[in-house]
C-alpha cells in the first residue's frame, strides 16, 4: 500500500499490496502495519463526509472479494440513511470454499488491513457495531484477530471517539463451528444470532433485513482489507491495477500440481500463464489437464483457457467465474471423474438440507459417480448427471446447489470422453499413486 504508483507491464501486474509485509518480522503487528503505510486511510476517511467515502469506494471500481464480484460501494450505498435502526457490518471470514486459502493468510499475517478497513466501512455506512465471523477452526488465526483488535482499542483507533472524530465503533469477533454453509451470507446471520446456520429466502436482501433484522453489509475479508490502499492512495491509484470492469488488486491462491504453490497478488486480468511462469511451472515433466478459476464452484477450464483473463468479465465469457481466485491446478496423472467424485462428496456433506433439489440432488450425484469410478456405470448415467445438476441449478435455495453442479457439467463438457472410458473399460484408467500431489 506504500507506493502511489500503478503498475504497467504485464510483469508488474503482479505486485504485493495486502501481501506486501507478510514476510516481515511480527507482520501482524500494528507497528509493522504502521511501518507499511497502515492508518493512512482512516484518518482520510473521518475528515470526510460518509456519503463521500462511500463514492469514492463505488468509484474504486472495487467488486467483493468473496467470489460474486458485487460492487462494494454500492452495497454500502444500499444501506437506509435516517431510518433509525442499528446498521451493521459484518466481516465474512467463513472462509471454505475448496482451494480457497487467500482470506486466512491475509488475517494471520495482516489482520490490521482488516480492522482498519472495517472502521472505514463502518463509518461509510454509520454503523457503530461490527462483527467478524471466522472459521473456527482457524484458532491461530483467531488468535491474532484479537491481538489485533486489542492493538487497535488501545491505539485509540477502535472504541469511543475514534481519533477525535466523535465517530465511535466496537468490534466483535465470533469463532464459527466450520459449516461451509455459514459462508452464504444470511446462514452465517442466522449462525450470529445464535441459530442453526440455514440460508434465508432473499430478496430482502441483509443490506436492508439482515443481522437482528436491521440493515446489514456483509462483506469478505479482502473487500474490507482492500479499503484502506484506496482511502490512503485514491481511487486512480486502486484503477491502476486491474482491468477496466474488474478494477484492483487481488489474491491468487495456487495448488496442486505446480512447482511453486502459494499466494500471488495482483491486478485482475493477469493469465493462468502470466501466474503459472512465477510459480515455477507445472510439475516437471508434466502438462496441465484442468484447472478451476476460483475454487470447485466455478466450471473448471483446461489449456486452452491458459491466456484468458482472470478478471470477472473473461471468466464469464468462458462460462465460468473469477469465484476467489483459488487457481487449482491438475495435471494429466489426475482422472477427472475421481476429482469430481470427491468434490461432489464435500457438497453433499455439506449441504444443509434446508431445500430439496441440493440435499437429494447432490445426494444422487455421489453415488452415480461413485459408481461410475468404481467402473460400475452405463452410458445412461451420464444423461442423468446433466438431469440432476439441472433440476439443481437456479432451483435450490442458496449458491451451495449451483456450486455442487459446476464440477460436474463443466467436467461433462471438456471430458465427456474419459467418464465414457470409465463405463467402457469397466473401471478408472487412472493410477490414483501418480497424482498425489508432488512436493
Ligand atoms: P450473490 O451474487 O447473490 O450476492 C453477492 C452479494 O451482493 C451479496 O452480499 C448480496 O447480498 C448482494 N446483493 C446482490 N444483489 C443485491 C440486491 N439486489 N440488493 C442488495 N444486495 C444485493 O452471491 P452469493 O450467493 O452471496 O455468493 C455466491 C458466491 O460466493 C459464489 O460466486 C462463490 O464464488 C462464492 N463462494 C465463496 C466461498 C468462500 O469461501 N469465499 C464459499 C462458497 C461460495
Amino acid at each position: 500500500m506504500t507506493s502511489p504508483q500503478a503498475p504497467q507491464s504485464a510483469d508488474g501486474l503482479l505486485r504485493p499490496v495486502l501481501s506486501e509485509c507478510w514476510d516481515s518480522p511480527q507482520s501482524w503487528t500494528l507497528a509493522t502495519y504502521r511501518r507499511f503505510g497502515g492508518y493512512r486511510g482512516l484518518p482520510k476517511a473521518l475528515a470526510m463526509p460518509p456519503d463521500d467515502v462511500i463514492a469514492l469506494v463505488k468509484d474504486s471500481g472495487l467488486r467483493g472479494r468473496g467470489g460474486a464480484g458485487f460492487p462494494t460501494g454500492m452495497k454500502w450505498q444500499f444501506i437506509p440513511q435516517g431510518d433509525g435502526k442499528p446498521h451493521y457490518l459484518v466481516v465474512n471470514a467463513d472462509e471454505s470454499e475448496p482451494g480457497t486459502c487467500k482470506d486466512m493468510p491475509l488475517l494471520y499475517a495482516n489482520p490490521l488491513s482488516l480492522i482498519e478497513g472495517m472502521a472505514i466501512a463502518a463509518y461509510a455506512i454509520r454503523c457503530s457495531h461490527a462483527f467478524i465471523y471466522l472459521r473456527g477452526e482457524t484458532v491461530p488465526v483467531l488468535r491474532r484477530l484479537h491481538h489485533a483488535v486489542q492493538e487497535a482499542y488501545e491505539a485509540g483507533y477502535l472504541g469511543e471517539n475514534i481519533l477525535g472524530s466523535g465517530f465511535d465503533l466496537d468490534i466483535t469477533v465470533h469463532a464459527g463451528a466450520g459449516a461451509y454453509i455459514c459462508g452464504e451470507e444470511t446462514a452465517l446471520l442466522d449462525s450470529l444470532e445464535g441459530r442453526r446456520g440455514q440460508p434465508r429466502l432473499r430478496p430482502p436482501f441483509p443490506a436492508l433485513e439482515g443481522l437482528y433484522a436491521c440493515p446489514t453489509v456483509v462483506n469478505n475479508v479482502e473487500s474490507v482489507a482492500s479499503v484502506p490502499g484506496i482511502l490512503a492512495n485514491g481511487k486512480e491509484w486502486f484503477r491502476g491495477f486491474g482491468s477496466e470492469k474488474s478494477a484492483g488488486h487481488g489474491l491468487f491462491s495456487l495448488s496442486g500440481h505446480v512447482v511453486r504453490p502459494g499466494q500471488y497478488e495482483g491486478g485482475l486480468g493477469i493469465t493462468l500463464r502470466q501466474l503459472l511462469e512465477k510459480a515455477g511451472g507445472i510439475r516437471p515433466g508434466h502438462r496441465l489437464k484442468f484447472w478451476t478459476p476460483g475454487g470447485s464452484s466455478t466450471p473448471m477450464l483446461t489449456e486452452e483457457h491458459l491466456d484468458a483473463p482472470l478478471d470477472f468479465e473473461g471468466m464469464a465469457g468462458l462460462g465460468t467465474m473469477l469465484g476467489t481466485r483459488a487457481l487449482q491446478i491438475f495435471d494429466e496423472t489426475v482422472c477427472v471423474v475421481r476429482a469430481v467424485t470427491r468434490w461432489t462428496e464435500f457438497y453433499a456433506h455439506e449441504s444443509c438440507g434446508k431445500c430439496t433439489p441440493c440435499r437429494e440432488g447432490t445426494y444422487w450425484l455421489v453415488q452415480l459417480l461413485r459408481d461410475l469410478e468404481a467402473g460400475k456405470g452405463r452410458m445412461a448415467d451420464l444423461e442423468k448427471l446433466d438431469d440432476i445438476c439441472d433440476n439443481i441449478f437456479g432451483k435450490a435455495f442458496c449458491a451451495l446447489g449451483d456450486g455442487a453442479t459446476a464440477p460436474i457439467t463443466s467436467s461433462l463438457q471438456h471430458f465427456r470422453d474419459e467418464y465414457e472410458a470409465h463405463i467402457t473399460g469397466r473401471g478408472c484408467p487412472f493410477d490414483p499413486a501418480a497424482s498425489t500431489v508432488w512436493a
